[in-house]
């Protein structure tokens, strides 16, 4: 492992999310909703417990408003889960979803992973990595 991995794997899993997204969107084919359901949870369940924690002592505001946005995105997915998804509103909120996740993601590559890259030791940055993939093997 090298310094910046954690934000590669990181990066990795957002770009998975978003093909995912988009491809059900395009095709309005609702298969996959269980795979990204399943990515999703498992990304921000890693971020909350393992990357927020140290950079709340680095920029609290930024972490603050990401806690938020997932807070939205976990709303979203409970909504997901118990709408018919033969419903238009159901593709409507996966759009909402989208929106709201492309300028999160936005948020987290240009300003928080910087960030942390600049605050944490190499080390730091393993054991994050490490309980994250840990964590994965067990969420997924
Ligand atoms: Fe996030
Ligand atoms: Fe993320």
């Amino acid at each position: 492992m090298t310094k910046g991995d954690v934000y590669k794997v990181l990066k990795e899993e957002h770009e998975n999310v978003k093909e995912l997204i988009k491809e059900t969107i395009e095709t309005k084919n609702t298969s996959k909703y269980p795979e990204i359901k399943k990515q999703l949870q498992a990304h921000m369940t890693n971020e909350e417990n393992f990357l927020y924690p140290p950079m709340e002592f680095v920029d609290e505001e930024t972490v603050k408003k990401n806690e938020y946005e997932h807070d939205i995105v976990w709303r979203k997915l409970l909504y997901l889960d118990n709408a018919s998804q033969n419903d238009e509103e159901w593709m409507l909120n996966l759009k909402e979803l989208n929106d709201l996740l492309i300028k999160h993601i936005e948020r987290e590559e240009n300003k928080l992973f910087p960030e942390a890259s600049d605050a944490l030791s190499e080390e730091a940055e393993e054991d994050i990595l490490k309980l994250m993939e840990e964590e994965k093997s067990n969420l997924m």
